[in-house]
């Protein structure tokens, strides 16, 4: 049997997430006709306790929708240089919402009030008009490092004091939530937009949710048919959904505590070096001395244990719900044989 962290986009829906899919009953959506998806969107709004949401295929688009709606061309988005709006969106805020981004180094993926302060431009002709900042919860790059919320908060405050909006990239917010005791509606409360995906560590096959004001939600709406994301019966992916959000989320403190168990393991060998925080499922560390990131993968996909070396010296691992107890004490077994 495989075991593969690269990502927690690999799992498979289990047997009682598909027979809710099976059973989902469905309409056409770009008619507003898809009860499940109507349920589905509901629900989320309802958990951020926000006016409405949006079900899309992928949180690219989520995101790729919400600068769009926040900017116009010309305009610079706010975010941390390792987040995903900004690396892995294929250049989307240039292609989509035609504006620049402003990238500040953060701590773990995380930007402070203070530097988000600092980088707002002033009322010039010469510059662009920072009109959004964005933030990632937990952030990827950042080894699934959460934000504190007093700090949000004070990041809000200073969008408030500039009439700037807030968006967040949320793909894996259920993470943060579950790690920090936080609430979805203290969320709601702060930020303009949330993207939030069903794909990642909720264990959908498919699916993210933009969450808003209904006002937002309708002009997100447009936007989703432009980008070609008007999707016909794709309900029996809400009821996914729905499933996921009734039953898979309280089990992420599973993958946290597995992912501590597979640090402590690495930390018993010489050759792994500096580990980032283990604070949600995602571990990223150094490989050095007698092992590269590359040897290393190679020697645990001999014993059908898949990582993804995501740089010349550092490794991810990813914990999800395809990797139970079992395949977590196999793994730290291999480790401590390499
Ligand atoms: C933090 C973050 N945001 C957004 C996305 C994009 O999601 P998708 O792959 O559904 O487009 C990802 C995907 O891994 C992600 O890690």
């Amino acid at each position: 049997m495989i075991i593969d962290f690269r990502s927690d986009t690999v799992t498979r829906p289990t047997p009682a997430m598909l027979e809710a899919m099976m059973k989902a009953r469905v309409g056409d959506d770009v008619f507003g006709e898809d009860p499940s998806i109507n349920e589905l969107e509901a629900m989320a709004a309802g958990i951020f306790a926000k006016e409405a949401a949006l079900f899309c295929p992928s949180g690219t688009m989520t995101n790729q929708i919400a600068i769009k709606v926040h900017t116009q061309p010309g305009d610079e988005v706010i975010c941390s240089d390792l987040s995903h709006v900004y690396i892995y969106e294929g250049g989307g805020i240039a292609f989509n919402s035609g504006s620049q981004v402003r990238a500040l180094p953060g701590d773990l993926g995380r930007i402070t009030a203070d530097q988000v302060s600092l980088a707002i431009n002033p009322e010039d002709v010469h510059k662009p008009c920072t009109s959004l900042v964005c933030l990632e919860n937990t952030a990827n790059r950042g080894g699934g490092s959460c934000y504190r919320l007093e700090d949000i908060r004070k990041i809000r405050q200073v969008c408030e004091e500039h009439h700037l909006k807030l968006h967040l990239d949320g793909a894996r917010l259920f993470n943060a939530l579950v790690a920090t005791g936080q609430r979805a509606k203290d969320y709601g409360e702060i930020f303009d937009s949330i993207s939030v995906c069903l794909s990642k560590s909720l264990g959908c096959p498919v699916g993210s949710l933009l969450i808003g004001s209904g006002e937002f939600i309708r002009t997100a709406r447009r936007v989703r048919k432009v980008f070609g994301g008007g999707m016909r019966q794709a309900g029996f992916l809400a009821a996914a959904g729905i499933y996921a959000l009734h039953h898979h989320i309280d089990r992420l403190a599973e993958d946290h505590a597995h992912a501590k168990k597979i640090a402590m393991a690495l930390r018993q060998k010489e050759f792994t070096g500096e580990m980032l925080p283990v604070e949600t499922n995602i571990l990223i560390f150094e490989i050095k001395g007698r092992h590269s990131p590359r040897s290393f993968a190679q020697r645990l996909k001999e014993q059908d244990i898949i990582v993804m070396p995501i740089s010349p010296t550092q490794v991810r691992m990813v914990l999800h719900l395809d990797i139970g107890p079992d395949m977590v004490a196999r793994t730290c077994a291999a480790i401590s044989s390499l």
